[in-house]
């Protein structure tokens, strides 16, 4: 027997404990040692029922993810698979019941639904979330779900993947019964009374496969599927897994068990060896990576950050408050006066209001959270936070005022953050006395609900102060990535080259709408143009002046945008930039803008032309690639899983595409090279390929193995 499943008996109920810690995945292994135990406790006459429950924290969190890989490259040797453990215990003729805490998701759901019982804790979930992975339920998830909670729900849950509760799944039919207590030794004491009970019974267990009471018939399933396929094809846009799991789920209602077994198969795979899947998992797998700091161990001692404080309650300040309110976080929250501190207090009280209305909070969670913010004017209650965090202005001379004041206020060990989006954090260190202590916390806008984190160590940061840092991202549902101290850091630093191109190919005579359609079809929510319209064209202009080195003499500068701004077509917020806007914010190409960049193009001798479709996507995002590519080697970015991680969760990058970084992989950095060098005979400057690329191409290599071989 392996110590990865133990078989224990309860009286005269088999226990079959999975025990691969953390979250019981059905790792090589794990089905084998089921299988041992169904046929173990069947064969021994003392055993009248079987319990399969997971060890320590969980119930089964679904297959091994690790192993896909090994599947399409060709390595897996194959074993007993989880298909047989789940044959194995439908098949048993003694009952089998599901003991359920932590989570049954994927195979862990489809292990459980092979059971003929199903009991969990109140506070247990259960899903398919195999579509966020890319595929489909590969161990029958798709043909027995339907015949549990019906196939409404049964859509839902694959197509969208999010899990449900206990609750939930007892009123669908998946669970059958919510064991008393909240405990382990609850959840085992409840099944093993429930098994024994089962085993009472008269007649063979109930087979969830024989069971076709609410598969519904074509009549009625009609409008489901006409209304899972709507739901996906606006939640989901681009995506293809979705649409192959309500293939799935539409089988499972037209065709016999075994036959909808097949198909569910054939989906699996087509899925599994889907580019769209290998993105998916490698952004899975990269939201864990970006943990994983070399010289900052997991055991590194960190800090409690118990309370904390902001300094302005602007639009990044409020928000931040917001995030820590929502922790649980006691924070303080200081303006120069008492009008923009009412100011920033409305909005986020308003920004409140508005969750409760949308369903996302209710009243009573929003009031305890506000009482967690005390507004001041003052650095009343900085003393004794744990954190402070300064998102006033983009203004150096101010923050090292204001961090000055900080230094001379806050407690000893207290972790001293900046919000700024483009300033040195070395230099706001360099006026405290403790530059040890300064960190940059660089969160995106809305502070409150986007869930990228840039952490930005300085040179002096103290490895405590960056382990509390990742510590406290995840208490606030963020995702850390530490990145270090370069102008703009990572995510803004590429963000300049991205719309750089979109404004120098409208410069060259694309039209607006069609740079921004190329890259709404790559997968983006919305195209540059449109982008920098909603945050403010005058944002890039002020950083453009602020920092002439930006744009070193003899090179080509973005004019369009400076003219726009120039023209006080600001964007949206003065009702045109790029685009005009109506009273209702709908936007509408504009013939002055189109005269305009005529202009401006004849003027600086920028021949105009027409231009492909693949030229725009190609210049915008290799531009993407190639600042990565600089990034890496200039060491500001760990991996370029960092990188990826970053624009999936701060700019909005297509999920299915993995991040910049990963696509580069898919198209291959040889061919990416080469389009970047033709781009560079005609282009110049900017686009001098980055040593690394040209290294990577060179060696027939990618990204992710460059990651791996430093790893
Ligand atoms: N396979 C392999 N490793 C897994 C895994 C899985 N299914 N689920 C989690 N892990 C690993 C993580 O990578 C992480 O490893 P690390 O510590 O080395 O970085 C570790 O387990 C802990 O995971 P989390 O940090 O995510 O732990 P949390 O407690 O925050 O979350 C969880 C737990 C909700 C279970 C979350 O891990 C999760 O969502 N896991 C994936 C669930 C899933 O997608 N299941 C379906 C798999 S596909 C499938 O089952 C196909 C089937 O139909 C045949
Ligand atoms: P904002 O203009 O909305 O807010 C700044 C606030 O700071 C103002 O309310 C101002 O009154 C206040 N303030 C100025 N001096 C102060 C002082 N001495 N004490 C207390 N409050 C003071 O600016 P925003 O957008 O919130 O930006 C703040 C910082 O966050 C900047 O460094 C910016 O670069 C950065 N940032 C902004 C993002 C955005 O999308 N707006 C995204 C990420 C970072």
């Amino acid at each position: 027997m392996s110590d990865l499943v133990i078989h224990t008996r309860q009286g005269d109920v088999g226990v079959i404990t999975i025990n691969n810690p953390p979250v019981n995945a059905l790792s090589p292994g794990v089905p084998e040692g089921i299988l041992d135990g169904i046929e173990k406790f069947g064969a021994d006459d003392a055993v009248r029922a079987i319990v399969v429950i997971g060890g320590g924290r969980t119930f089964i969190a679904g297959a091994d993810i690790k192993e896909f890989g090994k599947i399409t490259s060709g390595q897996k040797r194959r074993g007993p698979g989880l298909q047989q453990v789940i044959a194995g215990l439908e098949a048993s003729a003694k009952p089998t019941v599901a003991a359920i805490h932590g989570n049954a998701l994927g195979g862990g759901l489809e292990t459980s639904m092979g059971c003929h019982y199903r009991v969990a804790l109140a506070a247990a979930k259960v899903g398919q979330p195999e579509v966020k992975l890319g595929i489909t339920p590969g161990a029958q998830g798709t043909q027995r779900l339907p015949r549990l909670a019906g196939v409404a729900k049964a859509l839902e849950m694959c197509a969208i993947g999010d899990p449900i509760s206990a609750a939930e799944a007892q009123k669908l039919g998946i669970i059958d019964r919510v064991v008393e207590g909240a405990g382990y030794d609850d959840l085992l004491a409840g099944a093993v009374a429930f098994a024994t009970d089962a085993a009472g019974g008269e007649g063979p267990p109930p087979r969830v496969s024989a069971r076709n009471e609410k598969l519904g018939t074509p009549e009625e399933n009609a409008p489901l599927f006409a209304a899972a396929g709507a739901m996906v094809a606006k939640k989901r846009r681009g995506y293809f897994a979705p649409l192959k799991n309500i293939e799935a789920v539409e089988a499972a209602t037209v065709l016999p068990f075994d036959e909808g077994v097949k198909k569910e198969a054939e989906l699996f795979r087509e899925c599994l060896f889907s580019t769209q899947s290998k993105a998916l998992i490698h952004a899975f797998f990269g939201e864990r990576t970006v943990r994983k700091i070399p010289d900052v161990p997991k055991d590194t001692p960190t800090r409690n950050i118990a309370s904390a404080a902001v300094i302005g309650a602007g639009t990044m300040g409020g928000g931040i408050a917001m995030s820590y309110a929502n922790a649980g976080i006691p924070v303080v929250i200081k303006e120069t006066d008492r009008e923009a501190l009412d100011r920033g207090m409305n909005v986020i009280r308003k920004n409140y209001e508005r969750s409760v209305r949308r369903g996302r909070f209710t009243q009573e969670f929003v009031e305890q959270r506000l009482a967690l913010i005390t507004p001041r004017t003052s650095y009343d209650g900085f003393a004794d936070a744990d954190i402070v965090i300064e998102a006033v202005f983009e203004d150096m001379d101010l923050k090292k005022n204001i961090f000055g004041e900080i230094d001379a206020i806050a407690k000893p060990g207290a972790v001293l953050a900046s919000n700024t989006s483009t300033l040195s954090i070395d230099e706001i260190a360099s006026v405290t006395s403790r530059p040890e202590q300064v960190i940059g916390h660089h969160f995106f806008s809305p502070a409150n609900v986007m869930r990228l984190l840039e952490i930005v160590r300085g040179e002096k940061t103290d490895k405590e102060v960056i382990a509390a840092s990742m510590a406290l991202a995840r208490r606030l549902g963020k995702i850390g990535v530490l990145v270090g101290n370069c102008h703009g850091f990572v995510g803004n630093r590429m963000f300049g080259p991205y719309r750089r191109e979109a404004q120098f190919l409208a410069e060259e005579g694309a039209k607006i709408s069609t740079i921004d359609r190329v890259i709404y079809e790559f997968g983006a929510a919305m195209g540059p143009l449109a982008v920098g319209d909603l945050a403010g064209l005058d944002i890039g202009w002020r950083v453009r002046k602020g920092n002439p080195g930006l744009f070193p003499a003899g090179t080509r500068r973005p004019l369009a945008e400076d003219a726009l701004v120039a023209a006080g077509r600001y964007g949206q917020k003065t009702g045109a930039g790029w685009y005009r806007y109506g009273a209702d914010r709908s936007r509408s190409e504009d013939p002055e803008v189109e005269a305009l960049l005529r202009k401006i193009a004849a003027e600086a001798g920028i021949a105009q032309r027409a231009i492909s479709d693949d030229e725009i996507r190609d210049r915008i995002v290799y531009s993407l690639i190639n600042e990565g590519a600089r990034i890496l080697e200039e060491g500001f970015a760990l991996r370029s899983v960092d990188i990826d991680i970053i624009y999936l969760y701060g700019y909005g990058f297509p999920p299915y595409r993995g991040g910049p970084m990963f696509y580069a992989d898919t198209i291959g950095p040889a061919k990416v090279l080469a389009r970047v060098e033709e781009f560079h005979a005609v282009h110049g400057h900017w686009w001098r390929p980055a040593p690394l690329l040209k290294e990577l191409a060179a060696a027939g290599k990618t990204f992710s193995e460059w990651d791996r071989a430093r790893a």
